[in-house]
């Protein structure tokens, strides 16, 4: 693999191909909004910097890195040539099938389709193209350039030899590989947000307020973010909807989304991104 397409250049799609780029692969960015691909680049830029401070890469790294992304706002011209295309983009189901329709007509036709999807089903995205066969998830963490975890999310259509190019192609990037089945919120958001909901849940109750919630599970638990800090960077809607995807998935009362997330949500207390969420942020 040579060239690799991402669609999407927001908060994961720039990270995506800050990485692929700089294991060397040529990147071809694309995005609908002109104003996304600046923005993504721009990070990008500041986040090899960082790097640079940190003694991780050389200037000249840097230099190879921004030279080998192309941005383009044409799909059709960004996928073409692609050997393998990653879909960051919006999560919206619709939204999504219809840029793997797009992929699957401009795409060639070896080319392997994956999604960074956090929750919406494989085999769906799959049925969207004449290739489920090609088509996988692979599920990188924020932020991209640190986070070591890749899941990778297999459908019943997904073939084993993709499945393994995908674990080869993670391994290559420096990341860890840990392939799951195509299951509602796959295995970390099927266990970490029932888990962040139970908090919320526990603060409604009033056993304890956000912060001392917090402390526990960070001093207890030994997990580096309490469970509400946590839910207030991924942003309370994304939540919400991941929820609302395994409680459909699961027919399972046990994953709604409590009450308190709901009027958070409704009252546009979405964390980090409104300004406040069980803390309170700078406006962004
Ligand atoms: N943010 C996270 O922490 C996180 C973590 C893991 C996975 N994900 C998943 O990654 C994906 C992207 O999330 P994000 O947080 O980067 O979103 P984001 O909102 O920051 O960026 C999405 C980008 O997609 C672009 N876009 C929308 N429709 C498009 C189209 N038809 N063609 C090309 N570009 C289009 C938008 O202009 C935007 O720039 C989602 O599926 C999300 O579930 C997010």
């Amino acid at each position: 693999m040579k060239i690799i397409a991402v669609i999407g250049a927001g908060t994961m799609g720039n990270g995506i191909a800050h990485v692929f780029a700089q294991q060397g692969f040529q990147v071809h960015l694309i995005d609908t909004q002109e104003a996304a691909l600046q923005k993504a680049m721009a990070t990008i830029d500041k986040n090899l910097d960082r790097q640079i401070a940190k003694n991780t890469i050389l200037p000249d790294q840097k230099i190879n890195t921004l030279q080998s992304i192309t941005t383009f706002t044409n799909m059709e011209l960004g996928v073409k040539d692609a050997d393998m295309i990653i879909e960051a983009a919006t999560e919206n189901i619709e939204i999504k099938k219809s840029i793997f329709k797009n992929m699957d007509a401009f795409a060639k036709k070896d080319c392997i389709l994956a999604t960074n999807t956090s929750s919406i089903s494989i085999t769906q995205l799959g049925a969207a193209t004449q290739r489920p066969e090609n088509v996988i998830g692979m599920h990188f963490m924020n932020p991209v350039p640190v986070m070591k975890l890749v899941e990778i999310i297999y459908s019943q259509q997904t073939l084993p030899e993709v499945t393994q190019k995908i674990v080869a192609l993670t391994e290559q990037l420096g990341k860890v590989p840990c392939v799951v089945k195509d299951f509602p919120g796959f295995i970390s958001n099927r266990i970490l947000m029932p888990m962040i909901n139970e908090a919320i849940i526990a603060l409604s109750e009033g056993v304890s307020d956000a912060k001392t919630i917090d402390q526990i599970m960070k001093l207890g638990m030994a997990h580096p973010m309490g469970p509400l800090q946590l839910a207030d960077y991924i942003g309370l809607d994304v939540c919400h909807n991941i929820l609302m995807i395994l409680q459909e998935g699961f027919h399972n009362a046990k994953y709604a989304p409590c009450s308190l997330l709901v009027d958070m949500v409704k009252s546009g207390k979405l964390g980090v991104k409104s300004g406040e969420g069980f803390y309170k942020y700078p406006t962004p």
